[in-house]
């Protein structure tokens, strides 16, 4: 079968498949939901950050109007997953209402189900709970001398060459990076929708970034069949990595739909949002960064310590990109975890990398500065044209183009180089640049096609789509093979009954599904050839068969070619229907696949008040194949958005006399709003990776953000002389 695709930049892309359905409220998220005779729970939490439940009397709780249950650790129902002793490595594990351990301010201690969200909301205040409290620690800054290696096996320490290098160095440089706690803030809130069926079976429509990992989870949390517990989340209004585990409040949920017998909905509130549903860990870090006067890197050491919990094991790879971006002999990293009273961490975009980018890549711009060589330059000096970590060659690399066509794009040439020359008025005006780059994964999906003599062609697999346009991705895939338009295929997502698929989150939905949809309509062109053989083409064999502009017809005879559905119906069949699982192969291991991002961006300071503008950006991705023109471009500017928020805004701040996040809400945690961000130019390589899946193409949601706000710092530098080392960029510290 000749594989077909179209992927051209300069054709017009066509709209999401969703995107009327989300913009005209039809789109149901999980909270829109409702059964018959739904509850509605609240939660009542600790304002202790650390100690035991003395007392909880849920008395007057449970007598106020409406008020079905109040369910704590002293009445919850049995939890068979909880009752097993805890997994080793990682602590004890939240297991919520199954203790009266205070582990962090703000942890859930009751929940209260009530007929109306009102009444739960006004009995929760009604609860009353003793503490014992103990002393805590939630100062990241006064503790650091408490981090301790990760117990995640490989993660504390690398080396490549001699350790510490740059000490000898001829040009050297040691700087520290502050990155602060960061919340994700997804439009949509969490929570879920509980209800058993029976004492056996359970649905919920959840906010999940996998409901096959939701359905697990559950599954073996209660003891229950998998088929027997349903999730169903077919949209999900943004969630960055918030969505990447089944959170406590989602189990007392269901545990709570089990005690009283009827559908439980609980929805988080934004201060919730703030509280136990994970974030960004704040992070220190050292680079220690060697080179030669002719700007050649001989050593980088990167130390990091990051924010955990006490209760659980967060870790991510701050120092990852360090081990292998550049071509560098000696290479020493060492990362530790600093274990506090608090709420344990997750991913958020681009997780672990854009953290460490901050740092590599803020360094990488003042040792150019230092040696007096073009911070593009100096990354192209040392540019690693093999990976240098593992030894072995790149699936694809273009940032050499790539820093081209930014640079081109932006007019980084025709910038006065000298930090403090450029004006706009009363504006000091500045450029920076930045690299990014994160893992191109591939894991295994299974994807089910039916084509049915209607003409329509079914698409079924358990992916969820947290926003990227996933669906439309993969319609546009199968358009492509398929040589059919858009609105004659369907992709359906978002439900644990449908074929097995990861979760979406490290960027590989696009790769790992999408590879499975390549897969299935193969398989699916197989089936109809054979089909074709036995009467509308009667004798032939699929070698005789060729598939061209959604027809189906014999090798040099373009007058034979019909549609699908007419041949479905001339040879008598409903529809065909194919369920293909597809994996990367062995030996896309010889090869380091990875997507790269080059972010350059202006930035306007005002000098007296301290105010820092993006008034430019050009990101270039260098993803493979850009399947989807519109959603990649959309890529792209969520991240610049979300860059510009950690660059200049993003920062929670908690009192440490109480261990509690004092700017919980929107007023007071910035994020950009659409006068903070310009217009955003999204590049694409559009080179297809030749290893990583048939598509070519590897994935970009992380790389839309790694980086972004080194590059913002640089250019506030360019602006102003002034290097800032520790985010959010307030004006405070500009001025
Ligand atoms: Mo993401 S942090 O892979 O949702």
């Amino acid at each position: 079968m000749e594989k077909q695709f179209f992927f051209d930049a300069d054709t017009p892309d066509p709209d999401r498949v969703d995107g009327r359905a989300k913009v005209t409220g039809s789109a149901r998220y999980f909270a829109e939901y409702t059964l018959p005779d739904m509850t509605y729970g609240v939660l009542v939490t600790s304002p202790v950050t650390k100690g035991r439940i003395k007392a909880l009397d849920t008395k007057a709780a449970e007598k106020a109007p409406g008020v079905i249950a109040v369910l704590s650790h002293l009445n919850k129902p049995s939890v068979p997953g909880y009752e097993a002793p805890p997994a080793e490595g990682r602590g004890p594990g939240m297991r919520i209402f199954y203790t009266d351990k205070i582990y962090f301010n703000g942890q859930p201690v009751a929940l209260v189900v009530a007929d109306s969200f009102e009444r739960a909301t006004y009995a929760a205040t009604l609860v009353r709970a003793q503490y014992e409290k103990e002393e805590f620690r939630t100062d990241f800054d006064a503790n650091l001398d408490k981090a301790v290696a990760p117990r995640a096996p490989g993660a504390a320490e690398y080396k490549r060459g001699n350790i510490d290098a740059y000490k000898n160095a001829e040009v050297q440089l040691e700087s520290e990076y502050f990155i602060p706690t960061e919340m994700h803030n997804p439009m949509e809130l969490h929570g879920i929708l509980a209800h058993w069926e029976s004492p056996e079976k359970v649905i919920m429509y959840a906010k999940t970034q996998g409901v096959k990992a939701t359905q697990q989870t559950v599954t073996n949390l209660f003891k229950l069949q998998a088929q027997n517990v349903q999730v169903f989340s077919e949209f999900v209004g943004g969630a960055f990595g918030i969505a990447l585990r089944t959170w406590p409040h989602e189990v007392a949920t269901v545990m709570a739909a089990k005690m009283v017998g009827k559908p439980v909905k609980l929805v988080l509130t934004r201060e919730q949002m703030f509280t136990m549903v994970g974030y960004r860990p704040q992070a220190k870090q050292k680079l220690g960064m060697g080179a030669t006067k002719a700007g050649i890197l001989t050593g980088i050491t990167h130390e990091a310590i990051g924010q955990t919990a006490t209760y659980d094991e967060f870790t991510e790879g701050i120092v990852n990109m360090t081990k292998f971006m550049y071509a560098c002999p000696n290479v020493n990293t060492r990362y530790k975890v600093l274990p506090l009273d608090v709420c344990v961490p997750i991913w958020m975009r681009g997780p672990g990398e854009a953290t460490g980018a901050f740092a590599l890549e803020s360094a990488m711009d003042e040792m150019a500065y230092r040696l007096g060589i073009d911070p593009v330059e100096f990354r192209i000096r040392n540019y690693a044209e093999t990976d240098p970590q593992r030894n072995q060659p790149f699936s694809s690399k273009y940032v050499k183009e790539a820093y081209q066509m930014g640079a081109d794009k932006i007019g980084w040439s025709k910038r006065n180089p000298v930090p403090g020359s450029m004006k706009n008025g009363d504006w000091q005006v500045g450029y920076g640049m930045s690299t990014g780059v994160f893992t191109a994964g591939r894991g295994g999906a299974t994807v089910r096609a039916v084509i049915s003599d209607d003409g329509m062609l079914l698409l079924q697999s358990a992916v969820s789509d947290i926003g990227p346009g996933t669906g439309t991705a993969m319609v546009k895939i199968a358009s492509d093979l398929m040589g059919m338009p858009f609105e004659k295929i369907r992709f359906e997502l978002g439900n644990s009954s449908l074929p097995p698929a990861p979760s979406q989150g490290g960027s590989s939905t696009l790769s790992t599904v999408g590879s499975a949809v390549n897969d299935a309509c193969l398989a699916l062109q197989e089936q109809l050839a054979i089909l074709a053989g036995q009467k509308t083409f009667a004798g032939k064999t699929k070698q005789d068969i060729v598939f061209s502009n959604g027809r189906i017809g014999l090798k040099n005879e373009p007058a034979s070619a019909i549609g699908y559905a007419e041949l479905l119906r001339q040879n008598n069949t409903p529809a065909v229907e194919v369920t293909k699982d597809s994996r990367q192969g062995e030996a896309a291991r010889k090869y380091s696949i990875y997507s790269f991002s080059i972010h350059f961006v202006e930035v306007n300071v005002h000098p007296a008040t301290g105010v820092v503008k993006v008034t430019k950006i050009v990101s270039v991705g260098d993803a493979g194949t850009i399947v989807s023109a519109k959603t990649a471009a959309s890529q792209m500017i969520g991240g610049a958005v979300g860059g510009i928020g950690m660059a200049l805004t993003e920062e929670a701040i908690m009192d440490h006399r109480f261990g509690r996040y004092v700017n919980h809400n929107f007023a007071d945690y910035h994020v950009p709003v659409h006068a903070d961000v310009p217009h955003v130019e999204s590049l694409f390589i559009n080179k297809p990776d030749p290893i990583i899946n048939p598509m070519g193409a590897k994935g970009m949601g992380e790389i839309a953000l790694i980086g972004f706000s080194a590059a913002v710092a640089n250019a506030v530098f360019h602006a102003t002389g002034k290097r800032i080392r520790s985010l959010p960029i307030t004006p405070d510290k500009i001025l």
